[in-house]
This record gives structure tokens, C-alpha cells and sequence, in this order.
């Protein structure tokens, strides 16, 4: 069958559903992931055809794409700060606003911190995306990142790996721990505590889609609807005694509580808080000094 044949019937299937840029993007993701293809390659060759065999993994995909499943999922990797990650249904699939997260941190560490053995702590790491992008880019760094989930921290030890960098993984319930003194044999304190905590109220479901409300974990998304804050707050309170004088703390955060979070970083006392825009104009992450 023509590849621009089954392109039509993605179009035709899924328009509706994503709308035909999206759809476009997808179908070169798969092609260039299952065929080696360049997404200019249809454009140059419009009667490229391929076996049966081929088209069976491209229907697959067109099935688990109507049910809304992530392409990240469908693919079983994602993109992040430049690298590549392994993702599945027990890790979130990185943001672009985590990236900006990442970002901040590192002009951070160039502008205001040496960086000659900093030492930093990621709290619900997930598919490791933040550690593993700070130590590609801060190899002196020493990385540690704590998750509640054994099956993340599965796949964030992976991309480690895959990324050819060292970070220390340590499963904790960060609710439930008294202390962060994670490292029996260098009880030093922290230079960054960084988190991306779960912060999406029971509240804000209605407003979500499909591919995120069935197919990524609820436990690494939502907070009860009375308490949102209450991952920053156990984490402030950890940072306090973890966090060297002057470390920074960062926080990605729920675009709807912006000045919640900087009222309950100024009432534990932190100095210089920042809160700061995603690309998409809305309160996104804070920093602050202890
Ligand atoms: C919003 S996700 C962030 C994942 C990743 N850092 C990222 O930015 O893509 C929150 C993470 O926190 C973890 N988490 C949830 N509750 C936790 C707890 N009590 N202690 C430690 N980690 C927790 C989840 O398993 C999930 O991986």
C-alpha cells in the first residue's frame, strides 16, 4: 500500500480528534521510528510503498491513537532538554515547561553558584527526566532523586543508562520521611532542592484530555482538592534542614496557585522568591534561597 494512502486514512480517522497538524505529527514519528523515514521523505517520493508487514505496526498504532494513548507511550520514549527518555505508564512524559524548570536552574548554577561539586536533590523524579538533564549538563554535579514509585524509578535508573550518566535513585515517600539526610556516608547538605510534585487538583479533571487522564499515573498528577500545596509544604519544610545557607529551592507548580505558593514560601521564610512565566504565558515555577 501507498504510504501516502495510509497517511490520508490517519487523517481521515483521527482529524477529528487532533485536529491535522498533530495528526501529521504523528504519522512522521511512526514512519521515521518503525521505517527510518526523514519527514520530508514522503513529500520527495509521494508513491513510496510499503509491505503488508510494515503497515501492520502503523494500523496498531492508528488503533491506540483513537483510543487517545500517548504517541510518547505508543512509541515508548519521549523528548527531554535534547535527550532521549524512556517512558511508559508509570512515569509521566516529560513537559516542555519542566525543560524551562531546568533551564532556570542551570542559568542559576551559572550566574550565582559555583559549580565545582554542587550537590542535588530531585524530588519525585519520575522518568528522571530532571536529574539525568542537569547532569548531562553538570557532570561535577552530584545527583540524587528520590521517587515513591519502584516501577519509575525502574525506568528513571534506565534512562541513566541510555543517557550514560551517574545519579543516586532512592525510593521514599517524601510525605512520610523526617529527614533527608539520604546519604548514610556524606551527610552534606544540599546546594539545589528541585521538585515537580504531583499538583493537579481532583477538581481540574474535568479540563484535561483523554491521553493524560487514563494513560498517565494518577499518583504522579493529583493532589486532593482541600490540600494542594501539601507536597510544597512537606518539601519547604525538608529544604530547610537539607538545603545548605543560601541553596536554592525550585518548584515547578500548578499555574492556578501561583501566589499560594509564594505566600507559603514567605511564611516558612524563604528570601529572594521568584515566581516565574512558562512559554505559555501562565505562573509556572518559583525559586527561592534558604
Ligand atoms: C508530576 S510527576 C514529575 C515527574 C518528573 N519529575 C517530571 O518532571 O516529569 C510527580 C512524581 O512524584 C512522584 N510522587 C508522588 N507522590 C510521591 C511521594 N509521596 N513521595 C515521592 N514521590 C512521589 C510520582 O511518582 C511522580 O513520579
Amino acid at each position: 500500500m501507498r504510504l501516502k494512502d495510509i497517511q490520508n486514512i490517519f487523517h481521515k480517522e483521527l482529524d477529528p480528534v487532533y485536529g491535522k497538524e498533530e495528526v501529521n505529527s504523528f504519522f512522521f514519528m511512526l514512519t521515521e521510528a518503525f521505517f527510518g523515514l526523514e519527514r520530508f521523505a514522503l513529500a520527495l517520493d509521494p508513491e513510496y510503498v510499503i509491505t503488508k508487514e510494515q503497515e501492520t505496526p502503523l494500523f496498531a498504532a492508528l488503533s491506540e491513537l483513537k483510543l487517545e494513548k500517548p504517541i510518547q507511550h505508543i512509541l515508548g520514549k519521549a523528548h527531554f532538554f535534547g535527550l532521549e527518555f524512556c517512558v511508559n505508564e508509570h512515569t509521566l512524559i516529560p513537559r516542555p515547561e519542566t525543560e524551562e524548570l531546568v533551564q532556570w536552574i542551570l542559568d542559576t548554577v551559572k550566574s550565582d553558584l559555583t559549580t565545582e561539586n554542587l550537590r542535588i536533590l530531585d524530588i519525585g523524579t519520575g522518568s528522571g527526566c530532571i536529574p539525568i538533564a542537569l547532569k548531562k549538563n553538570l557532570p561535577n554535579a552530584i545527583i540524587s532523586a528520590i521517587d515513591i514509585s519502584v516501577e519509575a524509578l525502574k525506568m528513571a535508573k534506565k534512562n541513566a543508562e541510555i543517557n550514560e550518566v551517574e545519579v543516586q535513585f532512592i525510593q521514599a515517600d517524601v510525605l512520610n520521611v523526617e529527614s533527608l539526610n539520604l546519604d548514610q556516608e556524606n551527610t552534606e547538605l544540599f546546594d539545589i532542592i528541585v521538585s515537580n510534585p504531583p499538583y493537579v487538583r481532583n477538581l481540574e479533571k474535568e479540563m484535561m484530555r483523554k491521553n493524560v487522564l487514563e494513560f498517565e499515573p494518577n499518583s504522579a498528577l493529583f493532589v486532593e482538592d482541600n490540600n494542594p500545596l501539601i507536597f510544597y509544604d512537606t518539601i519547604a519544610n525538608l529544604a530547610k534542614t537539607n538545603l545548605r545557607p543560601n541553596g536554592s529551592l525550585f518548584f515547578e507548580i500548578n499555574q492556578y496557585l501561583g501566589k499560594e505558593m509564594v505566600d507559603l514560601l514567605q511564611e516558612k521564610k524563604f528570601q529572594n522568591i521568584k515566581l516565574k512565566k512558562d512559554i505559555f504565558g501562565v505562573d509556572r515555577m518559583t525559586k527561592c534561597v534558604f
